[in-house]
């Protein structure tokens, strides 16, 4: 029997997976009339198609605080929706596809690039769902308020969560004037809801647990496993890939701006500040586990290890590590121990209840 998005929420309130919340509640709505339009094939036949003037197709723009449960609305409507031509697509990962595309469209020779790629993604999906729109890239900031306008007019449904209202998106970005048209569309052709839920969900769930298990081991892993699976709500996640400067960088797993990996995974490989920066863009919690004990001999492992470091707290992303020990004695001589000590007391200062609040 096929279930409101309301009865759903209810049902895992009353199995415990989540809490009430009455802010969350009153946006189901707004998505469940969006998931009847999507399932109602559209009208076809002369009739139809002479007498009844389509109608406008509104988005849902949804925005809010860090861990008001945006991306589990998002999730759970973009899963009940029962249509084939969905997609669930981070809004940075969407864009890197589009400037793909619009490079091979350049090569063609056409006159206006970005018209096939919006086709081409009109004619695969009639719902696109952003988790996280931001735009602090020039590039993208150009060319999203005519790609938008080109996926809506051929009808595709956008649905897209975001940690700002519109008009601040692209804040004190260069050459904003030009973007402002976007935030225009956006107000035209969308609902702008606030999620006005008064936790951090995120933060709740993290708060008072411990968040660095030393030495690691089997019982540490068990920990890891149990906050992996408690912040996921017990999605296995996927891999997680992106490219930086034409490089790629992988994570083995991801789900929800949660991702997961091993010490060798991101320090043990050629990865600099911008591979890290990128990283920490795309998530909220960074599960980093077998940190050994590093020593000269391991400097650039070290080296990078403190990158990574600087720029997750930079970005406020909040970490959960297994390590071979605690923080101020897995670098105790070599070139830069000195400096470690300072990663040392960051370290520190990010396994607080409140960090990252
Ligand atoms: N009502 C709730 N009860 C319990 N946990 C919840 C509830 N809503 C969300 N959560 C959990 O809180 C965490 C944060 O939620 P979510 O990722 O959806 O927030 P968000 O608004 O997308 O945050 P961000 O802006 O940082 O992306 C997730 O682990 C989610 O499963
Ligand atoms: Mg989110």
């Amino acid at each position: 029997m096929r279930q409101t998005l309301t009865e759903i929420y209810d049902l895992r309130v009353a199995e415990g997976l989540i809490r009430p919340d009455a802010a969350q509640r009153a946006v189901l709505p707004l998505l469940e009339s969006r998931r009847a339009l999507l399932e109602t094939p559209p009208k076809k036949g002369l009739l139809g198609g002479l007498f009844r003037k389509p109608e406008p197709v509104r988005g849902l723009y949804l925005w809010g605080g860090v861990g008001r449960g945006k991306s589990m609305l998002m999730d759970l409507f973009a899963g009940a929706t029962d249509i084939g031509a969905k997609r669930r697509v981070h809004f940075h990962a969407f864009m890197q596809e589009i400037h793909a595309g619009l490079h091979a469209a350049r090569k063609t020779g056409v006159d206006d690039a970005l018209a096939p790629v919006a086709q081409a993604v009109a004619d695969q999906v009639r719902l696109l769902a952003f988790d996280e729109m931001q735009i602090t890239d020039i590039t993208d900031a150009m060319i999203v308020g005519r790609l938008f306008q080109m996926l809506m007019d051929q009808g595709v449904m956008i649905v897209t969560t975001s940690n700002r209202v519109p008009e601040d998106l692209y804040k004190n970005g260069l050459n904003r004037a030009l973007f402002l048209p976007f935030i225009a569309l956006i107000r035209a052709r969308m609902e702008v809801v606030e999620l006005e839920s008064e936790t951090d969900y995120r933060q709740h769930r993290l708060s008072g647990a411990q968040v660095w298990f030393a030495p690691a081991g089997a019982g540490a892993r068990q920990a890891v496993d149990a906050l992996w699976r408690e912040l996921t709500g017990g999605d296995p996640g996927a891999p997680l890939e992106f490219a930086v400067q034409g490089r790629k960088v992988q994570v083995p797993r991801h789900h929800n701006a949660v991702a997961r990996a091993g010490f060798w995974d991101l320090c043990g490989r050629p990865l600099g500040p911008a591979d890290y920066l990128a990283l920490a863009e795309r998530v909220r919690v960074l599960i980093l586990e077998d940190i050994p004990r590093l020593s000269a001999e391991n400097y650039n492992e070290a080296k990078r290890f403190v990158t990574l470091i600087d720029t997750l707290y930079e970005a406020k992303v909040r970490l959960i590590a297994s390590a071979a020990d605690q923080p101020e004695r897995l670098y105790l001589e070599g070139a830069g121990s000195f400096e470690f000590e300072r990663t040392a007391s960051r370290l520190r200062e990010m396994q607080g209840a409140d960090w990252g609040a």
